[in-house]
């Protein structure tokens, strides 16, 4: 018998305290979690009370407790959205059958790859994160940053739950894997390469949360849609958590958006040489970042025309993004007007399933962009508007990969490409002058000077509340 209280250690709606299988598998697995942690997670801060939110259940008192928590004793959760009855698979030719509790035989390899995929990301972007602690702008934004971490390691959880729990020993080697392959590695990289890129200011922290986490929660919805129930139920629940990640991203810009423009009031001048000599962030630099983050973030989306895409969707793995608000959910009959270098081509709407979840996925991203555009515009400069670079700038992946587009979309040549391009990303100048804005503010309430300081504090808490307490 083993001592583990496991809805004390491991808190969970799976019924762990029953499964034994299960619990060996995760007693293997979690103490090298825990090492990974310490060795890959947020680097310094491992004894610091932290006012985070926990999930000890999914409804709505639980899913988010909030307390003072060492980041290592996090409970780290397994949870699924409650099922819904007689759930019917929603899209391709399987449509309309029961959904599946068990992984169907024939789709096991590929919906192992789609999980793996999913997990490979929420470790690497705690790795990615791990310095940023020490030039925090304030303890609000250091336990903003700490709530993103412990949640992307509650999701990595979520992903080896179902590889342990549904794909036996190929799926507890994956787990293993998932802990081997780091952010930035020469030899074992992680997947995905926009994962790779570190993220070594607070500015790329934001530009993170609100592009990144985006795609992430395009994923997630995308694999909600599954006929795979288990794996259906474990991302709704992740979304609820991802919501904030968002929030992080999306404030965090505001913020320093709200800052910049005080400093250009204070001025009288929106020259941005004398906004960066009074320490803030001109507009045309965050310009800079979205691009940046937003091309990189594009490419998750994979090919524009892809088969793989086109036969999760036909097998019923993995749907659109809101697959309930279209019409057609079997897409053999459709077809689609893509936007390729040699002009606009017609493809079978079934292939272009990824190029559709970047189009819904960039409406989305134009949210925030509209919220700011109007604090941008009330204080007299609509000029500086901020706007999302073209969907085919600086592509890696796709027909638009290395193909010389300007941030309006047009096809230019190699040599305007290459003269510009610094005009359009951050150039090393610029990410020098972000790092040197990069100075620790941990005094409770006081805020870094290129950023504002938020609307309200954390779960009704002032601003000024101690949420990390340092020691
Ligand atoms: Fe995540
Ligand atoms: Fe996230």
């Amino acid at each position: 018998m083993s001592s583990i209280n496991y809805a004390e250690k491991i808190p969970n709606n799976i019924n762990l305290a029953n499964d034994r299988t299960l619990q060996r598998a995760l007693e293997h697995w979690q103490p090298k979690f825990i090492d990974w942690w310490k060795g890959m997670g947020p680097s310094d801060f491992q004894g610091a009370d932290v006012y985070l939110r926990t999930a000890v259940s999914v409804d709505a008192d639980g899913w988010a407790q909030y307390g003072a928590v060492k980041m290592p004793d996090y409970r780290w959760g397994i949870f699924l959205a409650d099922p819904v009855a007689e759930r019917k698979i929603g899209f391709g030719d399987a449509m309309g059958q029961p959904v599946w509790q068990q992984v169907p035989g024939e789709y096991r390899s590929i919906l192992r790859r789609l999980i793996v995929t999913q997990g490979d990301t929420e470790p690497a972007s705690v790795e990615q994160q791990r310095l940023l602690g020490h030039t925090c702008p304030s303890l609000y934004d250091l336990r903003n940053l700490f709530q993103v971490n412990v949640e992307e390691g509650r999701h990595l959880w979520a992903m080896v739950y179902l590889l342990h729990a549904y794909f036996g020993r190929d799926g507890r080697e994956e787990a293993e894997e998932l802990l081997q392959r780091h952010s930035g590695d020469a030899d074992k990289p992680r997947i995905l390469s926009t994962f790779n890129e570190p993220i070594s200011d607070w500015l790329s922290f934001y530009c993170f949360t609100y592009f990144t986490d985006r795609d992430g929660k395009y994923q997630l919805k995308s694999l909600a849609e599954s006929g795979f129930d288990p794996l259906s139920r474990t991302c709704r629940f992740m979304l609820t958590e991802e919501a904030h990640h968002m929030f992080v991203g999306e404030t965090g810009i505001g913020r320093v958006i709200k800052r910049t423009l005080e400093v250009m009031k204070e001025l009288g001048t929106d020259d941005p040489a004398r906004i960066r000599a009074h320490g803030a962030v001109d507009l045309g630099l965050l310009q800079k970042y979205l691009n940046f983050w937003c091309s990189s973030s594009l490419d998750l989306f994979g090919n524009e025309i892809s088969s793989n895409s086109a036969a999760n969707f036909a097998n019923g793995l993995k749907g659109r993004p809101d697959e309930a608000t279209y019409e057609d959910h079997v897409l053999r009959e459709k077809t689609f007007a893509l936007h390729t270098p040699k002009g606009t081509e017609n493809v079978p709407m079934l292939n272009a399933i990824n190029e559709i979840m970047r189009e819904s996925y960039l409406k989305d991203c134009e949210i925030g962009l509209k919220r700011w555009n109007r604090t941008i515009e009330r204080a007299g400069y609509p000029a500086l508007a901020l706007r999302l670079p073209a969907a085919n700038f600086r592509r890696s992946i796709g027909a638009w990969a290395g193909q010389p587009v300007d941030p309006k979309g047009n096809l230019i040549s190699n040599e305007a490409f290459a003269r510009e391009l610094n005009s359009w990303i951050p150039s090393e100048q610029d990410r020098a002058f972000v790092k040197s804005l990069m100075i620790r503010v941990a005094e409770p309430g006081k805020m870094a000077r290129w950023v504002a300081p938020p609307d309200r504090g954390i779960n009704n808490l002032p601003v000024d509340y101690e949420y990390v307490k340092l020691h």
